[in-house]
């Protein structure tokens, strides 16, 4: 894993290569020149000579052979200063890791470009920390370069700034920590593992942990959970994890959908691509590493994260289309697919929070419905919500983070659609809006409590369609985590 420092011993300083933001209109501040004297002639040479344009995500690697120095550089080309966005930094910068890792370079220095505020520096950070991240554990050593560390050159006008490196890589580390679990294979993934790993996320963090286990939701009623969860050989679990940074505040509840393997059950699947819904726990992973995230920044407010984790399979005991199930909240739910399964333990998740902690907010994230890639493809999240200033809040930090929402309505006519003859509702809403009418299901169980459902189907892991960032490598991407943060340490987020 690659350890990222700040840096601001520049008379001295060495490394394998020296890497340079360059843009159309402005070469860096800091010029290479300015650090290595002999370098200058040549990055004069190739910058304004037409060799090198600078055009987006465009790299140059320009060796020196004169003194003692540095003798490699590298000149990444950003596209004009006046188009520049946190997102492109990241992205360009990822960019460089995977270079250096193809160059077989295990150490770079990184030069920031001139008026690097802050978003640019914690994207700088986060393209580095998550383009380097792979998941090989099921793989025997390859030749693999591994990058060591890379050392940010810090200028002394630039405040804060090692707080803030400090922060990304946190932030970072905790998606990386997420992605790890997100990635299992289904077999070596069970609600229980959920647990275990939630249990031990808590020996070293302020988190408390409860698992309310099999017999226990039984007692309190949580019908939909165990429902879902009747035909797998793995027994359902209820994962609470506590924050307590305050001791003001009600809490933000965070709510995660963990179906660890979706078969479908009876109503089950075709065949194609069945394997990638051992990513369907993405939303509860999620929760585990947003939980890591905020006790590792100690932020000073309670936040509480609820995982109801499941295997979703056909067999004997399995749930059946026509069952009806009360739910935790002791609405009626008629079940007509049990595909439709995630909503369904969601439902029961949502009312205990509610129920529990009242909670000034709660935001779910769940891979909910391949409708909501019908809607907005694989590199967009669908957000449905019930309160316009949650829901604001949300879309902004979104805007921050690179982590593209989109707002869906949720007007009375969807509700509608879930009418059923023999319960309170069904778990289908028919074949239009689909992506709605799920979180018009979940509307059901969160009361008044201001609240924001994400629906991640498209986002949560890199799939047909996504978008290639060198930040995203394949597989789980922790999509959420880091709007989730920024939300929670606004400050305003209660
Ligand atoms: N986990 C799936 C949704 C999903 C599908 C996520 C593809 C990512 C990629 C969910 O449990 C599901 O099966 N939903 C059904 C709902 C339908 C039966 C109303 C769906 O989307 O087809
Ligand atoms: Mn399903
Ligand atoms: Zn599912």
């Amino acid at each position: 894993m690659v350890l990222i420092e700040a840096e601001n011993d520049i008379s001295s300083l060495n490394t394998q290569l020296l890497v340079n933001y360059v843009f159309t209109d402005e070469v860096s501040s800091l010029s290479i020149s300015e650090i290595t004297p002999d370098f200058d002639p040549i990055i004069r040479e190739i910058t304004e000579s037409s060799e090198f344009k600078a055009k987006d995500g465009t790299i140059s690697i320009v060796h020196n052979n004169v003194g003692s120095g540095i003798k490699r550089a590298l000149l990444l080309g950003m596209g004009d200063k006046k188009n520049l966005d946190p997102e492109k930094t990241r992205n360009l910068t990822g960019k460089v890791v995977n270079k250096a890792k193809e160059l077989g370079i295990s150490e770079f220095v990184l030069i920031p470009f001139k008026n690097m505020d802050k978003e640019h520096l914690s994207a700088m950070v986060e393209g580095i920390k998550l383009s380097d991240y792979s998941f090989n554990n099921y793989k025997r050593d390859e030749d693999r370069n591994d990058l060591n560390q890379v050392r940010i050159l810090i200028r002394n006008d630039m405040k804060n700034s090692q707080k803030i490196i400090q922060r990304s890589v946190v932030v970072s580390d905790a998606v990386i920590f997420t992605r790890n679990i997100s990635n299992l294979p289904p077999n070596d993934c069970s609600p229980e593992v959920l647990a275990t790993l939630s249990k031990k996320l808590s020996e070293n963090q302020k988190v408390k942990v409860r698992v309310i286990e099999k017999e226990e939701m039984i007692s309190y009623g949580f019908e939909g959970i165990l429902a879902v969860g009747k035909g797998s050989a793995s027994s359902p679990k209820l994962i609470v994890l506590e924050y307590s940074g305050s001791t003001k505040n009600r809490p933000i509840v965070i709510v995660g959908k963990a179906v660890t393997f979706d078969t479908g059950g009876i109503s089950i699947k075709p065949p194609e691509k069945m394997e990638e819904m051992k990513f369907d726990k993405c939303g509860g992973c999620n929760v585990l590493g947003i939980m890591k995230a905020v006790s590792d920044l100690g932020l000073d407010t309670n936040v509480i994260g609820i995982i109801p984790a499941v295997e979703n399979m056909p067999s004997g005991t399995s749930y059946r289309p026509g069952d009806i199930i009360k739910m935790y909240n002791r609405k009626t739910v008629e079940v007509l697919n049990t595909d439709a399964e995630g909503r369904i333990i969601l439902g029961d998740a949502l009312s205990f929070a509610v129920k529990t902690f009242a909670p000034k907010a709660i935001i779910d994230m769940a891979t909910l419905t391949g409708a909501a890639i019908i809607a907005l493809g694989t590199n967009v999240a669908a957000l449905v919500g019930n309160d316009d200033d949650l829901v604001t809040k949300i879309l902004e930090y979104s805007n921050q983070t690179g982590e593209k929402i989109w707002q869906l309505p949720l007007f009375e006519e969807y509700k509608e659609q879930l009418k059923s003859s023999n319960a309170d509702m069904k778990n289908i809403g028919g074949r239009s809006a689909g992506a709605i009418t799920a979180a018009a299901f979940l509307s059901n169980f969160v009361e008044d409590t201001p609240w924001v459902h994400l629906d991640i189907a498209g986002t949560a892991w890199t799939q047909e369609g996504t978008k290639e960032k060198s930040y995203n490598p394949k597989g789980a991407t922790g999509f959420g985590i880091r709007t989730m943060v920024k939300y929670i340490s606004s400050g305003n987020a209660g």
